[in-house]
This record gives C-alpha cells, structure tokens and sequence, in this order.
C-alpha cells in the first residue's frame, strides 16, 4: 500500500498533504475495521453490501443537496461542487437492482447513517466550510479506492459483470487521475483561508471518517447477529436473539 504519511520535501505542505498527513490515522483505523477487513478478503454478505449501499445512500443524498445549495452562494463551498461525482443516483440504481424497486421501504436505515446525515446537516447550516472535510473523505476516498473495491464485490457477491456496481463507475469523469489533482489542488486553495478555518475542515476530515467507521462497526454487529443466527446448532434459535443491533427503522425516502 502507498505510504500516505511521509513526505521527503522541505518545502511547506500544502493543505491537500495536510489533511492527508492529519488524518492518516483515522483511515487506518477505518481500514482495520473487521467489516472492511472481510470485505478486502472478498467475505462480505450481499446482504450486508445492501445495507452499506443502504447506509451511506442519505448520507450522499445530503451531502449533495448541502453542497448544490450553498455553492450558489458560498464561492468557497462552489470549488467543491461536483456533479461528475455525484453519487446518489448511482447508489438508487444499484440499490434497486440489489434489493428490489421497494428498497427504500425494506432494507432498514442504520442509526449511525442516521447520525452521519444529522452532522452534515448541521455543518453545512452552522459552518458551512466543515462540509469540506465530508466532501474529501468521501469522494477521494472513492476515487482512490473505488476500482480496487469493484473488483472485490464483483467477485465476492457473485455479481454479473457491473451489475449492481454503479457506484465505484464514475462515467461523468474521463480520467480519474486528472480529477484527484484537480481535487487535491481545490484543497491546496484553502491554504489562503484563516487557521481557523483550516483547522475546522480537518477536525471534520476526522469527524467523517469516524462516521464511516461507525457505519462499519454496525454493519460488523449485523454481520456477526447473521452469522449465530445461520449457525446450524440446535440451541441457536433466532427467536431468543435480541432485536438487530442497528436500531434499525424503515428507510424514508430521501
Ligand atoms: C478498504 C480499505 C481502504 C484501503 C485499502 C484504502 C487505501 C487507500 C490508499 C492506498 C489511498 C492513497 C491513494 C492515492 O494516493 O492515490 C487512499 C486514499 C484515501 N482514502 Fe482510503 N482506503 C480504504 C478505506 C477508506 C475509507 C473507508 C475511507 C473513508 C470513508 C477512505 C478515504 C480515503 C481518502 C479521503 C483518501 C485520500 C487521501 C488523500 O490523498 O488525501 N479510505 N486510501
């Protein structure tokens, strides 16, 4: 894996290194999860994929809606509007090839998804520069590992060649290594911003991340709920296991 802490220049960081540099830990907290640790092993259940596509699909919902209002006035946040990136459109496609036209109202919405909408909703109304730190963590995040993480599912859930996969293919950008510097240098920009500023879209970069990370750690819960409740032993009876772990409630429309 590439070193993303060190660099050999004596020159000044820019913001983009900075925000990689200072939240290097966090990803590798997010990579050690169990659910992403299984998933890279090509382990994951199509039913606990569902429901991540399931968790993170309000959290793009409100991203880009808070990103497409406020960068009609906010000239900083109008550096990070993307549309090319944008992804709640393709997480209903796959969604609804995964789970069904009636996804929305059959595969449950996590608390921790829940909770990661309620922060970008408050951000974006209470200090809208911290919605930076959601939209890096995010679709860098996605444009660094999205191939690599395709290939996993296709393999791993048995998945017709892109079926069910719209969300790792970003159509609407030719060359995905041109748009991460275009990216990096949009966030280079904010080196002209106050510190106080700077710091807010890190102390969010980390914020995101420890969302991901939860949206992870109850996926783990359900998954291992799914696996005691398949082992084949006789004391094992799904009706004495208490409620699933995710405080699960019916998925609204978004
Ligand atoms: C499956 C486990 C993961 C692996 C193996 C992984 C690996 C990597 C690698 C190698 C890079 C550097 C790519 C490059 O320099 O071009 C990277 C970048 C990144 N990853 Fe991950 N990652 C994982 C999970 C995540 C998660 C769960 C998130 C957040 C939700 C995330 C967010 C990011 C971000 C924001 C970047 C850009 C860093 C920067 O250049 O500032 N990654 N990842």
């Amino acid at each position: 894996m590439k070193n993303r802490t060190h660099s050999t220049s004596a020159a000044p960081l820019g913001f983009a290194s900075r925000l990689r540099l200072s939240t290097s830990a966090v990803h590798t907290r997010a990579e050690k999860t169990t659910f992403i640790r299984g998933f890279l092993r090509g382990t994951a259940c199509p039913a606990s994929y569902v429901h991540l596509l399931a968790a993170l699909h309000p959290v793009y919902a409100a991203m880009e809606d808070e990103t497409r209002r406020l960068a009609a006035t906010d000239p900083v946040i109008a550096r990070f509007h993307f549309p090319e990136l944008y992804r709640t459109l393709p997480l209903e496609r796959d969604l609804m090839l995964l789970a069904g036209p009636d996804w929305a109202r059959t595969v449950p919405v996590m608390a921790a998804s829940q909770a990661y909408v309620k922060r970008i909703r408050h951000v974006a109304a209470t200090e809208p520069v911290r919605l930076i730190g959601h939209i890096y963590t995010r679709y860098l995040g996605d444009l660094s590992g999205g191939q690599v993480l395709a290939r996993i599912a296709e393999r791993s859930l048995g998945l017709a060649h892109g079926a069910g996969l719209d969300f790792y293919d970003f159509d609407a950008v030719p060359d995905i290594a041109s748009m991460k510097t275009l990216f990096r240098a949009r966030l280079d920009e904010l080196g002209t911003l106050p510190d106080a500023a700077t710091a807010s879209v890190i102390d969010e970069a980390n914020t995101a991340f420890r969302h991901n990370i939860a949206i992870f750690e109850q996926l783990e819960g359900n998954g291992l709920l799914s696996f005691i409740r398949n082992l084949p032993l006789p004391w094992v009876r799904a009706s004495r296991l208490p409620a699933p772990a995710w405080g699960g409630v019916p998925a609204a429309a978004n």
